[in-house]
């Protein structure tokens, strides 16, 4: 007679980051006193860790790992709808098809208020790259992107998104 067995977790893996006490210092420096600490790691996973901060030009890790930590939190801070960002979007896309360039075109003069920048690269003769900067609540400003991107037509869409304050 075959037993049920009880599936087995782990109770400390994937533990989220959610404890980490809170350092809000009140110091006249914002950023505070730096603070060492030590970050075990295997062998493979380190050789990996150098590799990547190589290719990406990092003069250390510790630079390359304040930069992991600071998308980290951008990242979760983004859960928030209302949380002021700039909002760096890339289009590439065929300004052949039809409409696409007046629908493109439309969706922004529709959100004036969101948009700083535009730039426009003709890449080819068909293709058309376009970075907007946009800036406001990030709720607001992922929709924008997301109605952006999602048009057809448009061949590759990106958002790159920076938390303010
Ligand atoms: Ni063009």
């Amino acid at each position: 007679m075959a037993m049920a067995r009880p599936v087995m977790k782990s109770g400390s893996f994937g533990r989220r980051p959610g404890g980490i006490v809170k350092k809000r210092q009140t110091t006249s420096n914002s950023r505070g006193i730096v603070q060492r600490f030590g970050v075990s790691m295997e062998p493979a996973l380190l050789r990996r860790f150098d590799a990547l901060i190589a290719r990406k030009g990092y003069a250390t890790r510790s630079e390359a790992l304040r930069d992991m930590v600071r998308a980290a939190l951008a990242e979760e801070a983004l859960t928030d709808e209302r949380a002021e960002v700039v909002v760096t979007i890339v289009l590439v896309y065929d300004h052949h098809l039809r409409n696409l360039t007046a629908r493109l075109t439309q969706h922004q003069h529709d959100a004036l208020d969101l948009i700083t920048a535009t730039l426009h690269v003709h890449l080819d003769e068909h293709r058309c790259l376009e970075v907007l900067v946009a800036r406001g609540r990030y709720g607001r400003v992922r929709r924008f992107a997301d109605s952006l991107i999602s048009m057809k037509g448009v061949q590759h869409g990106d958002v790159m998104v920076t938390t303010l304050g």
